[in-house]
């Protein structure tokens, strides 16, 4: 296959980072292609925050990504705010609302955001090759040699920008990782992160019948604590407090959660319910802050039965030691078949925290979620896109 192309940068991956990269790069004037196999350029954005794409959060600071390297993501993040984002969006008079505090999101439909990028590609002269797989990458005397399913590929910078593996059926691969070890790069272990778990049988059983039900609590894995609501699902425990802390989770270890973040000490609140009403069961009290269904299946499950006169203080304080601290051990998690990240990955030890090059291989990039930088809950993930992918842009 003789060469057919000839450009400066090319970045595979037509996501969240690469797009935002591809526009700032062809602004400078270079020559940019984005390729990417999938038939439909971000798919993800399309797909987030449930079809309205959290798009940023203002609250963004260091604090919220997990990374072997604390220290990697701070120059990016300071350089390209959430700011300079809402101001990109808010040119192209995309509407937005902030849900929770600081979270920002379309007040449509996420197709206005990645609309952004593509028309900030189109303007700036960046050209988007879909359908067209890698199979093979070579350095040269100048810069890269790319052999894709459709012709041969010559460019001085290439930025790698293909994401990481969750929602394989969205086009995630393992290609960036592939590519960091071909050119020396080590690949931190990966894993699901923001991702629903699973539960064993015991505790399935009676969860599952309570599928659909949230409530507000405080999950507590490893160093991590979040007040969230939770959801049961027929597969397990979801919600964005089991999304966030099962970013912090490790196997084998359990997840510990306050069902009552509202009652700093519930034993006396207890206490008081029962002298004042001896006759009445706990699941009444209990409905004060739970459905009546999740009232009824905590008494069932944890033998909580009879009249509050029953209830020793003993076991009034066992009652609420289960509500502030209950434990479980997770069959695992959903895995990557529905996680909103990956874990680990690229180790940022080998690159440039300013401009994402690879330090042993000039005009080689890696940016977004491919690197061992993973966001917290609450549109971090796409800040950590944009920024890398704008800090990059600007340095080719
Ligand atoms: P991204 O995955 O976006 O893009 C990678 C691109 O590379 C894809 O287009 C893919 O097809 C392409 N590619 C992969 N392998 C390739 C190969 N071998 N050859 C060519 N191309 C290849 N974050 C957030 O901040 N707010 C939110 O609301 C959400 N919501 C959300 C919901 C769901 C369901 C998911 C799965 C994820 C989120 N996220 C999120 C996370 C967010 O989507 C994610 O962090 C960013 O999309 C990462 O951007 P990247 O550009 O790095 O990868």
């Amino acid at each position: 296959m003789t060469v057919s192309s000839v450009v400066d940068v090319v970045v595979i991956g037509a996501g969240a980072a690469g797009l935002m990269c591809a526009a700032t790069a062809a602004y400078q004037g270079h020559r940019v292609r984005v390729i990417d196999h999938a038939n439909k350029a971000g798919k993800k954005i399309l797909m987030s925050g449930g079809g309205r794409c959290n798009f940023t959060n203002l609250n963004t600071t260091p604090e919220h990504f997990v990374s072997a390297n604390p220290h990697f993501c701070k120059s990016a993040l300071k350089r390209y705010t959430p700011w300079h984002f809402l101001e990109l969006v808010e040119r192209h008079g995309v509407e937005h609302v902030e849900k929770a505090p600081g979270q920002l999101f379309c007040a449509d439909s996420a197709k206005a955001l990645l609309a952004v990028l593509l028309t900030e590609c189109e303007w700036a002269g960046a050209e988007i090759q879909l359908d067209t797989g890698i199979r093979r990458v070579v350095r040269t005397d100048s810069g890269f040699e790319l052999t894709t399913t459709r012709e041969t590929v010559r460019c001085q910078s290439l930025v790698v920008a293909c994401g990481g593996l969750s929602i394989p059926t969205m086009g995630a691969s393992g290609f960036g990782y592939q590519l960091a070890e071909q050119f020396g790069l080590s690949v931190l272990p990966t894993r699901a992160g923001l991702v629903p778990f699973t539960l064993p049988p015991e505790h399935k059983a009676w969860l599952s019948e309570l599928s659909g039900i949230s409530t507000e609590v405080v999950a507590e894995a490893g160093k991590a604590r979040f007040a969230e609501p939770m959801l049961i699902t027929h597969r397990g425990l979801s919600g964005p407090a089991m999304l966030q802390v099962s970013s912090f989770w490790a196997p084998g270890t359990a997840v510990t959660v306050d069902w009552l973040p509202q009652l700093e000490d519930p034993l006396q609140v207890l206490i008081q319910e029962r002298n004042a009403h001896p006759n009445r069961g706990l699941e009444r009290w209990l409905r004060q802050y739970f459905s009546q269904r999740l009232s009824a299946a905590l008494v069932e499950q944890f033998g909580w039965q009879g009249h509050l006169q029953q209830f020793s203080n003993d076991r009034l304080g066992g009652v609420a030691a289960v509500l502030k601290g209950w434990q479980f051990k997770p069959s695992g998690t959903e895995g990557y078949r529905t996680a909103e990240v990956t874990l680990g990955g690229v180790n940022t030890d080998g690159l440039s925290s300013r401009n994402f090059e690879v330090k042993t291989v000039p005009g080689l990039h890696f940016i977004g979620e491919v690197l061992d930088v993973t966001g917290q809950l609450g549109g971090f993930n796409f800040q950590w896109a944009w920024a890398s992918g704008w800090c990059t842009g600007m340095a080719l």
